[in-house]
């Protein structure tokens, strides 16, 4: 494989398995891997720490004043084989995939000044090329000149279904309903705010894997990625 690095952005809906796939790739190219959602979560749970979301909208918009507190790193996980994010040398890894964070999540995503803060910390770790992004806006705002983008979605069913087993799996009380209810709410939010709207790149590779398993899909990709190398 040629050693040129490049950018590969990987957006969609949510729980359309963007970062298994951002992860294996990051692993195989050994890439920095940046889950771009781990961090508007990571805001998400300073502002409920912060009691934002306690009384009305006057706390939401004077939280950008607090934003300037907020420092965030990733940084490898050896024992678990992963990434893990920080929140002012705090693990919050775990922490920032609850169901309380996934509900208040798009609040926190549609203020402007959190987006930029976010941008500026992707675009710095990817000014060196070799990065591997997921999220909703990596391919159209943050690496508009990236070499390859990837756009994932998937039935809602299939969507809901991951998201449950995954959160069960971790150890979380919810129903099914209550998930696929969170996913349709999110996916209206990502896709219709004013600010970096969730939107299929003109320039990406559309994959709906429905009815894909990990394998084809990562061999779909790697075979795009070498033509992107050469
Ligand atoms: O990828 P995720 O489900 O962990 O993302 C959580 C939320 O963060 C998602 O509902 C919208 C927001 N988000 C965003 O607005 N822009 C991104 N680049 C990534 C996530």
């Amino acid at each position: 494989m040629n050693n040129r690095k490049i950018v590969i952005t990987i957006d969609g809906y949510s729980s359309s398995g963007k970062s298994t796939l951002a992860k294996a790739i990051s692993k195989k190219l050994q890439y920095n891997y940046v889950d771009s959602g781990a961090m508007y979560r990571s805001v998400t749970l300073f502002a409920i720490r912060k009691k934002v979301f306690n009384s009305d909208l006057w706390n939401v918009q004077n939280f950008t004043s607090l934003l300037k507190e907020i420092n965030l790193k990733f940084k490898w996980n050896k024992k678990y084989n992963r990434t893990d994010i920080f929140l002012n040398k705090e693990n919050i890894q775990s922490k920032i995939r609850s169901e309380k964070v996934a509900t208040k999540v798009s609040l926190i995503a549609q203020l402007p000044e959190v987006r930029k803060k976010l941008t500026l910390i992707q675009r710095n770790i990817g000014k060196n090329r070799g990065i591997v992004i997921d999220g909703r806006d990596a391919g159209n705002y943050v690496f508009p000149k990236s070499e390859l983008k990837i756009f994932m979605k998937g039935s809602i069913e299939i969507r809901t279904y991951r998201r449950y087993q995954d959160l069960k799996k971790r150890g979380y009380e919810v129903s099914y309903e209550e998930v696929k209810k969170n996913l349709i709410y999110r996916d209206i939010m990502d896709t219709s705010r004013n600010i970096s709207p969730l939107k299929k790149p003109v320039d990406s590779i559309e994959i709906d894997n429905t009815f894909l398993s990990i394998e084809e899909q990562l061999n779909f990709i790697f075979q795009l990625i070498n033509k992107r190398k050469k």
